[in-house]
This record gives C-alpha cells, sequence and structure tokens, in this order.
C-alpha cells in the first residue's frame, strides 16, 4: 500500500534540500550582519499560549494533541509566543536591547494554497527592549538586506508600511470606542483580499455608521502619511503616530532603503497582538500573498506575564519568497549545484585497496571525494564522476604501480598531470 505524503507538507529531495538550505543560510548571513543573535525554542508548547494572544485566525489553524499525561499542547504555529515567554522567564539576565533572530519550523493548518502551506520554515527577526522608530526601522532594513542579498529590486518588491497607533487613532478620531478596535482590524486586514462590495458588507457590519464607514474608506484610500491630516482633525494621538510613522520612513531612507518603502494604510495584519508600525513586503505585481510581515507588539510579553517591554519584529516564510526567487530566475543562478571535489578511479581492479586509502586521505583533509562501487572500466567511472558533478578525478593505474604516481584530471579544463600521491596528498593541506 503506498501512503501519500500528508496535505500541505513538502517532500526536501536534494534539489528542493539545497534550494532549503541555501535559503537558510542566507537569513542567518543577513541576521548575523544585522547584528543579531540566534534562539530556538521547542516545537510544541501549552496550547494556552497561542490562546492568550495570537488572535482567532491563528488558533483556529493550530495543530493541537493532547499528551500522555492529558496536556493540551499545540505544534508551534509561529514563535513569537515562545520568544515572549523566554525573554520574560530571564528578563533581568539579558542585556538590551534584545536583537535575536530564529528560523523555526512551523505548522498551521491553512487550506493549502500558493505559497501557504501546512508545515514550513519562517525567518524571525525581533528586536525587544526598545521603543524608539529606530527598532522598526532595522526590522524593516535587515528585511530588505536579505531581499536585496538575493536579487531582488525595489521593481521586484515593495515594503508597505503602516500603523496600528495611527489606525487606532483615526478610528478613535471619527467616534469608535476603543473595545470595537480590534473586531474592525480584522474587517480592515481582509480588504486586500475581497472585492470592493464584500469588503464594505463586512465594514458595514462593524460599522453601521455611513459616515464613519465612508472616513474609514477615505483612510484607506491615502498613498501618503501627511495626507492623513487632510481627511482626519489633527489630535494627540494622531500626531504621535504620524511622527512615529514619518521617523521610520526617515531612517529607511537614510539607510538608502527608501525606494522600496511607502505608507499603506491597508496594511493592518491579521495577528492581535500589534501595537505599532506594522509592515509587509509584497511582490510588485500583486500576484502572490504577502512575502513576510511584522511589527510593534508592545504589550505581548506584559500579556505572557513578564514585564511591560517594548518589542518589534517580523515573520517570513520561505514559500512565498522561493516561488518569487524561481520566477525572477534567481533560484538556478544562486542555489548552488551539487559538487564533488573528487573522484578516485581506477584503471584496474588491483588498486583497490589504493582507492580506499586515497579517498579515506582526501576525506581526512576535508575534502569531499567518492569512489565507484561497481568495478567497471575506467570510462564508466569517469562518467560516473561527470554525474556528480565533480571538479578532478584521481586516477591509480600503471603509473601508481610503478612509481606511486597518480593521474590527476581537471573535469572542466579538460586537462591532467601526473604527481606523486604523497606530494598530490599534501597539497590538499
Ligand atoms: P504572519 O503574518 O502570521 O506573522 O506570518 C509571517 C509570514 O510567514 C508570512 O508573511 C508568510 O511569509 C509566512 N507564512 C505564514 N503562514 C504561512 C503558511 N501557512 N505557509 C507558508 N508561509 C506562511 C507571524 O507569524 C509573526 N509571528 C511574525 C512576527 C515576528 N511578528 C513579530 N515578530
Amino acid at each position: 500500500m503506498k501512503i501519500p505524503p500528508v496535505k500541505g507538507t513538502r517532500d526536501f529531495y536534494p534539489p528542493q534540500m539545497a534550494c532549503r538550505n541555501w535559503i537558510i543560510d542566507g537569513w542567518k548571513k543577513v541576521s548575523q550582519r544585522n547584528g543579531f543573535e540566534e534562539y530556538d525554542g521547542p516545537i510544541f508548547e501549552h496550547l494556552q499560549m497561542y490562546q492568550i494572544k495570537s488572535g482567532q485566525e491563528i488558533v483556529e489553524q493550530l495543530f493541537s494533541l493532547q499528551d500522555r499525561g492529558g496536556r493540551d499542547l499545540a505544534i508551534r504555529p509561529e514563535i513569537t509566543p515562545t520568544l515572549a515567554r523566554m525573554v520574560n522567564q530571564q528578563v533581568n539576565a539579558l542585556p538590551r536591547p534584545i536583537k535575536w533572530f530564529a528560523v523555526p519550523r512551523l505548522c498551521r493548518a491553512e487550506r493549502p494554497q500558493k505559497g501557504r502551506l501546512r508545515e514550513f520554515f519562517q525567518w524571525n527577526i525581533d528586536i525587544i527592549g526598545e521603543d524608539r522608530a529606530d527598532a522598526d526601522a532595522e526590522i524593516i532594513f535587515a528585511t530588505l538586506d536579505y531581499l536585496r542579498m538575493v536579487g531582488l529590486t525595489a521593481t521586484d518588491i515593495r515594503a508597505k508600511i503602516s500603523s496600528r497607533r495611527l489606525l487606532a487613532a483615526v478610528l478613535t478620531s471619527i467616534g469608535i470606542p476603543a473595545e470595537r478596535l480590534e473586531p474592525i482590524y480584522a474587517v480592515l486586514d481582509k480588504k486586500p483580499k475581497l472585492p470592493a462590495e464584500t469588503f464594505e458588507a463586512l465594514l458595514a457590519e462593524q460599522v453601521p455608521d455611513k459616515g464613519q464607514a465612508g472616513k474609514i474608506l477615505d483612510f484607506m484610500a491615502l498613498d501618503s502619511v501627511t495626507a492623513v491630516a487632510g481627511i482626519i482633525e489633527s489630535n494627540e494621538a494622531l500626531g504621535k503616530a504620524i511622527d512615529e510613522l514619518c521617523g521610520v520612513l526617515g531612517v529607511l531612507n537614510a539607510m538608502g532603503v527608501g525606494e522600496y518603502c511607502g505608507f499603506d494604510p491597508g496594511i493592518v495584519r491579521g495577528l492581535a497582538y500589534y501595537t505599532g508600525v506594522v509592515f509587509e513586503v509584497h511582490d510588485i505585481a500583486g500576484e502572490l500573498r504577502a512575502i513576510c510581515g511584522g511589527g510593534r507588539y508592545d504589550n505581548l510579553l506584559r500579556d505572557f506575564g513578564g514585564p511591560a517591554i517594548a518589542a518589534t519584529g517580523m515573520g517570513m516564510g520561505d514559500c512565498v519568497l522561493e516561488i518569487l526567487l524561481g520566477q525572477r530566475g534567481l533560484l538556478d543562478a544562486q542555489v548552488p549545484k551539487r559538487r564533488l571535489e573528487y573522484f578516485v578511479a581506477v584503471a584496474d581492479p588491483q588498486f583497490a585497496e589504493a582507492m580506499y586509502e586515497v579517498t579515506a586521505q582526501i576525506r581526512s583533509k576535508g575534502h569531499s571525494a567518492n569512489f565507484s562501487y561497481k568495478r567497471g572500466g575506467l570510462s564508466k567511472q569517469l562518467k560516473e564522476a561527470v554525474g556528480q558533478n565533480t571538479g578532478r578525478c584521481v586516477i591509480l593505474g600503471q603509473e601508481y604501480r610503478d612509481a606511486r604516481q597518480v593521474v590527476v584530471k581537471d573535469m572542466a579544463a579538460g586537462t591532467q598531470e601526473t604527481v606523486a600521491v604523497d606530494q598530490f596528498l599534501a597539497r590538499l593541506g
């Protein structure tokens, strides 16, 4: 009986594994050069962790289980709650600001679709202990630093930036009470994914007053932060939120990534814990789901029983990223192909023992080497070497018997040299 793979999961054969490793290596490299340190947590947590503050959408998508002791657990759908728990546990011992990164494997029981699977990898960068706009800007900069490093340009992607604080100030200014904000955020977050009439009908359920709903639609159509002042009467909260957002955009300009960034009031984010600046990076063509998303979540550590410490961060999955890089031809050009440095071949089976010895020696010096398990002729062995994308073949034949020499053939150049085996091995370091 053949059992199929589970819906929404992926098998990583060596070529897919090479791609995954290349993506993750890039995430790690950029994290390090932006001053982040790596952490990780367990792959499952108490179910309650995700019921506290992640929001309804995530809770509906949990893979939950009960352990043998009857405890309700869930496989992590995100790592931010784990991060909040871990920081809270050692809060007084950790030097601030905390700049940490992780690349967890996550599971969400989403409806599998283009760019959204049930198991995926997600790069996370977070800065904890800093409430200034610099930290938000740094998160966005590091995100773009990676996307630029892998070859995406301002014609491919756009970082759309908004602010929950700004949205709250706008909604409160037009007379929406504070306790009504969260369900309205959930509706506004769906705007880009819905036809206009469906969205307006959903909004009307939350905001029956036509005047208020109209103001919200006006706000959602703005394309610059400063234009907010043109439609909403200014007040202190609004002014602060606008200044904060302008601050973030200013730092991003100074860091040289301004052309990638812009204000977009349509960015609200699905997770419930965001409190301030929020952002997502999208493909400019608008064909794909968000490449990544993040924002400020100043209350999460407090909601998890810790002190009130400011925090901001971002998560980027590997799925949409891989689709976009594939579309732009940036994977074939960059993902390293299988490569073997040396293939040790024998012109005659009598040299088999030397073949084992030389192979082991090459490997012990830190270089990759294979030999053929078949006892075929030399040309068959060389063909096998080509199939493994070998750099050099080391051939043991007549010269080895006569003078302990090997023929080293450069497979790309087609050139070869005859050299004493000890000298060849010595050269390897
Ligand atoms: P999120 O918006 O739920 O945020 O996910 C962030 C990114 O993870 C998405 O933009 C997408 O790239 C990827 N992603 C999410 N769900 C899936 C899926 N089912 N399949 C493939 N990729 C997916 C968070 O997870 C926040 N915890 C991010 C964060 C960190 N905010 C602050 N710090």
